[in-house]
């Protein structure tokens, strides 16, 4: 890392990096802590590791991917600037890595690199990465103490922040896992640059979910900067990835364990799980939100909550980002619907949606019809 690689998007050279980072504080009384956010951060990884306390380690946890892009050159960062017992444990990239047998050959590697139960694990990665490294921190020895540092935009805006973690069985996706918050979160958006598009795409779906939920305001930045946003200009980024983590921050301070607020952080994630799952997940879980905000924008809007205008701001938002707006011609409609019933956060039969109440602000239903989705799903 000797200066920050950013790809295809602006290349900042070392003199160019302000060293002032956004920061937001995530209010959990005695397990607070903060996520610090900007393009270069991880060059002073060092520095704020120091301010941690001692530990041991850091035994750093990433994927086979970021290995290359990142891990080694964090690893030499680390060793050279006092952290001579750094470790670097890798498991294969990809979702399909996320489940019991990658925890159990990580936390014996663990073991067998003497790891105690003052080891300090920091997740290199993206949200594949965090939740499989935020569980093993969470059990291993009876629970262990870790960062995040996440290295995709949706682990930026999403995974890092919350305290969920978790890994798949076969029968389902994050079966397994804990709430579990990591001491510190350090989020470089210079790290952004050698994703692929449709990585960014994931990510930038959830941003337009945050300004659809709570935020008109980051809705219209979107709107106005959309262009910064695709080229990932590192301080408007920053920003966004900013206040994405504010309002999760704040939402998940006010409902830790999901006990209801917490659902409108689902916002297009009803209808887009049922989408991913039914696509055989060939639709991404950004195209699918995309799909979900807008079929849940029209039903918003036939129940009078939102303006056929703004459902057309959303549409165009989201094209501008080269997102779907629409469920792909071959997939059955009515498996959509039948997959929907079968979403895990279905209580008494009922499938909650948030529904849009104007841009920047939810009203969670349990009423909405079959006939309703239908129609929504196929553009009225
Ligand atoms: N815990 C939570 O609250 C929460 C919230 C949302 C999603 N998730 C989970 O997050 C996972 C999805 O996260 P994701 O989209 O980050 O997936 P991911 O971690 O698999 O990363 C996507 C791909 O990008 C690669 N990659 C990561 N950083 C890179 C970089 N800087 N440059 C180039 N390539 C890079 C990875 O190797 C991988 O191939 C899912 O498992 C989902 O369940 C968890
Ligand atoms: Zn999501």
């Amino acid at each position: 890392m000797h200066s920050v690689s950013f790809g295809k998007c602006k290349k900042l050279s070392e003199s160019e990096i302000k060293h002032e980072w956004e920061d937001v504080q995530v209010p959990l009384g005695d397990r607070s802590y903060h996520i610090k956010i900007g393009p270069g951060i991880l060059l002073e990884s060092p520095g704020f590791l120091k301010e941690l306390g001692p530990f041991s380690g850091p035994f750093i946890v990433t994927d086979s991917n970021v290995a290359d892009f990142v891990g080694h050159d964090l690893l030499t960062l680390l060793k050279d600037n006092g952290y001579k017992t750094s470790h670097l444990l890798t498991f294969p990239a990809g979702e399909q890595s996320k489940n019991m047998d990658t925890v159990v050959a990580l936390a014996r590697s663990l073991v067998e690199k003497g790891a105690d139960r003052n080891a300090l694990l920091i997740a290199l990665g993206g949200g594949v990465t965090g939740d499989i490294c935020g569980f093993l921190a969470s059990i291993y020895m009876r629970g262990v103490d870790f960062i995040q540092f996440p290295t995709t935009l949706l682990a930026q805006v999403d995974s890092s922040v919350g305290g969920k973690t978790g890994v798949d069985l076969p029968e389902g996706k994050n079966l397994v896992g804990t709430f579990s918050q990591p001491r510190l979160v350090l989020a470089d958006i210079g790290v952004l640059c050698s994703l692929p598009a449709k990585e960014i795409r994931n990510g930038i779906a959830e941003i337009v979910k945050y300004g659809m939920i709570k935020d008109r305001e980051l809705f219209e930045t979107l709107e106005a900067k959309w262009w910064d946003v695709v080229n990932l200009e590192p301080y408007v980024t920053a920003f966004l990835v900013k206040r994405s983590c504010e309002i999760k921050a704040e939402v998940v301070s006010k409902d830790e364990r999901e006990g209801g607020y917490r659902r409108i952080l689902n916002f297009g994630h009803t209808i887009g799980h049922a989408v991913e799952a039914v696509s055989g997940y060939t639709v991404s879980h950004g195209e699918a939100v995309a799909i979900g905000m807008v079929a849940v924008s029209r039903i918003s809007a036939s129940r009078g909550l939102l303006d056929w205008q703004d459902v057309e701001r959303l549409v165009r938002l989201i094209e501008r980002f080269d997102l779907p707006v629409k469920v792909p011609e071959e997939l059955e409609r009515q498996a959509i619907i039948e997959n929907l019933k079968r979403d895990k956060k279905v209580q008494d039969g009922k499938v909650h949606f948030v529904l849009a109440n104007g841009i920047g602000d939810t009203l969670i239903v349990d009423d909405v019809s079959d006939s309703e989705v239908l129609d929504a799903i196929d553009g009225s």
